[in-house]
């Protein structure tokens, strides 16, 4: 059995993750509690002694506008950790894989940004996150980093659950309508990071040396795009009647309408396409994996 080294297990990702990798090989998944990834000792400490053949990281500083009033702690988790986590997995000849943003993007390109994209962030998060980036190519293991957007799940905190609960108190909702991206669910990039996974452990696998091929950058999307409104939107439409109890009135915004303290990219599209031509995983619509876990999220009400 390989070992594996999960952390953030309690994060949107990280929560499916526990059950996608569990058929593929022993995890090891961790909380802050367990390893604090603001404390490289913590962390150095449980890598040699789980000594897993691969990392994956799924735990990150993700409060995107507490960030740029706490740049140290965030460089600490999301800039500082993942250089340590592959340095580590270095030593032990092991794997990583590391998640990464959109918001390494500044958003002004007019089409889907492709990994050959210059990122240039407009917030600490997108510093931090690049910084981490960064790092984990200098770490010198094999990885992958994958790049995703606008994750939601039906636990934790996010923009889907955020709606479901003002449409209970609200009979208006002002929405930003010019940011576009590809809202993703975690369970379908948890999946689709284990079939990647299930093909570098495969003793089928096309190359003797497979990570050496296929180490890099890799966006992970849903396919298709829309606005936060046109997210919302989606949403509500999901829903039968009888989760809103009043007629909710949905109002576009232009991003200057709602200041937030750190910039967001007008575009946050990225485009998959390398993905799928390297590992042959595709990510359904956005639309289709909403109504998914929407599904799940009212108990099969949704469809
Ligand atoms: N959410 C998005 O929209 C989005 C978009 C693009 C990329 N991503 C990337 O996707 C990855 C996973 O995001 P997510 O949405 O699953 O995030 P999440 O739900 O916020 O989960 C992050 C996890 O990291 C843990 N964590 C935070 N600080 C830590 C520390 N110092 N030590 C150990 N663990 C710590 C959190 O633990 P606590 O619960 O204890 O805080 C939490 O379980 C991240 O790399 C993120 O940057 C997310």
């Amino acid at each position: 059995m390989r070992k594996i080294l999960l952390t953030g297990k309690n994060g949107q990702i990280g929560w499916e993750l526990q059950r996608t990798l569990a058929p593929l090989g022993e995890v090891t998944a961790v909380d802050r509690r367990e390893m604090d990834l603001a404390d490289p000792d913590s962390m150095r400490k449980v890598i040699r002694e789980v000594r897993p053949d691969l990392i994956v990281n799924a735990a990150a500083y993700t409060a995107v506008d507490k960030a740029e009033s706490e740049p140290d702690l965030a460089m600490a988790v999301n800039g500082i950790a993942p250089g340590i986590m592959a340095e580590e997995a270095k030593r032990l000849n092991a794997t990583m894989i590391h998640y990464s943003t959109d918001y390494v993007f500044d958003g002004t390109k007019k089409t889907p940004y492709s990994e050959e994209d210059s990122p240039n962030p407009l917030n600490v998060y997108g510093k931090t996150k690049l910084a981490g980036e960064r790092a984990v190519q200098a770490g010198g293991a094999s990885y992958l980093i994958l790049r995703t957007s606008w994750v939601y799940a039906a636990r934790g905190r996010n923009f889907l659950l955020t709606i479901l609960k003002l449409a209970r108190e609200r009979s208006e909702l002002k929405i930003v309508d010019d940011q576009v991206g590809a809202p993703t669910w975690s369970r379908l990039l948890a999946e689709v990071t284990s079939q990647i996974v299930a093909q570098l452990f495969s003793p089928r696998c096309r190359t003797a040396t497979p990570m050496a091929d296929v180490s890099g950058i890799y966006h992970a999307v849903s396919a298709g795009s829309t606005s936060w409104h046109g997210f919302a939107a989606k949403i509500l439409e999901g829903i039968p009647g009888r989760t809103i109890k009043k007629p909710l009135r949905l109002i576009p915004i232009p991003t200057s309408d709602y200041p937030l303290p750190a910039a967001r990219p007008g575009n946050s599209c990225l485009s998959s396409e390398k993905l799928m031509r390297t590992f042959g995983t595709a990510f359904p619509s956005w639309e289709a994996s909403l109504a998914l876990c929407l599904d799940e999220i009212t108990g099969g009400s949704a469809a």
